[in-house]
């Protein structure tokens, strides 16, 4: 990253992409002639398709658009053999407004919205209907995380960011619990974040920064927080590593990230564990269908090695029905339920022998919560690695 400048620049030769982040406005096009060159530069020495980056762009002033925009033309006329995609992220609308108006000008330019393509369940995740999914989830999880937390290297007096908050729960928790000395939490669904804010004021947590924004694009400077979390979110992405790589910028060095994602097919119980084994073995393959990945908790360990994290620690924790009252785990089954059946199953027009199936394995997964003697359980994997100093 070169960052004497209002924007960032960098340019991944691997992926043939060009990111600009930051802010653009120049008094004059002079001033941003290096950019221009710099863009020039990089969409030489590429083949195929070449990717102007602008979803971490958070403000562009008319001088920089137009030269931006007559680079694009003039590069898509000398280089008709190639494709210039310009990737925008719906987060701040604008963007892809603008930059439609220059891509409609080249037969060889387009826009790809990143957030809508890469995000393909965003529909289900971001109405309402998984409010009460990810309520009684957390209270679930809390229990074992509370615990870990600390062996992950929370502390008391840290600055915190949640990334993908949800509606909140996990950061009002973290900030009851471990008093941090800030704490931002931040999710791309303004409903989510309209609950999380009414439910933080409700409990007089006025402290808490709650945020619209991208994950795979987000906002913060490189540096700034001594622990990132992103609970059960990696699995939701097409291309987890993008939002991993992100956490690890967003991170201090020394500083840690903490992730948790779920092998979906692993939830048992019993009796009937048939039934539940094979209803969960079609619950990930419908999240596969959308493009989600809920068997993604024993990969998160390569997933942090991989983006650069040492000191990596990996735990796995069973949320089952005898940690509490039985009644709070036939919930959350009853809520997945609701989700997987009247909005995922229906969407995927699965058909009707099918979706009796995975209703029966569910169900039988909550009486195996509620029977006496039963024993019914979802496990979680908890990873969490340094950033090296
Ligand atoms: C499965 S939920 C997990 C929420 C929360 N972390 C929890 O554990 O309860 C995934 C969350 O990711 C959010 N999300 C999806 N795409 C996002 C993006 N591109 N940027 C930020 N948040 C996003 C959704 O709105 C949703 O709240």
């Amino acid at each position: 990253m070169i960052s004497k400048r209002a924007f960032d620049v960098e340019f991944n030769v691997n992926n043939q992409e060009f990111m600009i982040a930051g802010k653009l406005r120049p008094q004059n096009e002079a001033e941003i002639e290096g950019l221009l060159q710099e863009i020039d530069k990089a969409a030489a020495q590429v083949r195929g398709t070449f990717f102007l980056n602008v979803k971490r762009l958070a403000y562009l002033n008319s001088i920089a658009f137009r030269a931006l925009g007559r680079l694009i033309a003039d590069l898509a006329k000398r280089r008709f053999d190639m494709q210039f995609v310009i990737v925008t992220s719906g987060v701040l609308g604008w963007p892809t407004r603008k930059f439609s108006s220059i891509a409609q000008q080249s037969f060889n330019v387009s826009i790809a919205e990143y957030d809508k393509d890469f995000y393909p369940g965003q529909s289900f995740l971001e109405d309402g209907g998984f409010i009460p999914i990810l309520r009684t989830q957390t209270r679930l999880t809390w229990r074992h995380e509370r615990g870990i937390l600390p062996k992950h290297g929370l502390r008391a007096g840290m600055e915190i960011a949640d990334i993908c908050c949800g509606i909140g729960d996990f950061a009002m928790l973290m900030n009851r619990e471990f008093s941090p000395a800030r704490l931002l939490a931040l999710d791309h669904s303004r409903s989510s974040l309209d609950y999380a804010r009414k439910v933080a004021a409700e409990f007089g947590m006025t402290d808490i920064e709650y945020v619209h924004g991208d994950a795979s694009g987000i906002m913060i400077d490189d540096n700034s927080f001594d622990f990132v979390t992103c609970r059960h979110s990696l699995q939701i992405f097409d291309r987890p590593e993008l939002i991993v790589r992100e956490l690890f910028r967003i991170c201090k060095p020394g500083g840690r990230v903490y992730v948790t994602n779920e092998k979906i097919s692993q939830c048992f119980g019993e009796p009937r564990g048939e039934s539940i084994t094979a209803a969960y073995a079609e619950v990930a393959d419908l999240f596969a269908h959308f493009k989600m990945d809920l068997e993604f908790g024993p990969k998160s360990r390569r997933a942090l090695a991989d983006a650069g994290f040492d000191d990596i620690i990996i735990d796995s924790f069973t949320v089952a029905n005898t940690d509490g009252k039985p009644e709070e785990f036939a919930e959350m089954v009853t809520a997945w339920e609701d989700v997987f059946i009247n909005e995922m199953c229906r969407d995927r027009g699965d058909a009707p022998e099918r979706v009796a199936m995975i209703q029966r394995g569910l169900q039988d997964h909550m009486k195996a919560a509620l029977h006496p003697s039963g024993y019914a359980g979802w496990p979680v994997w908890a990873a969490s690695g340094r950033k090296p100093s």
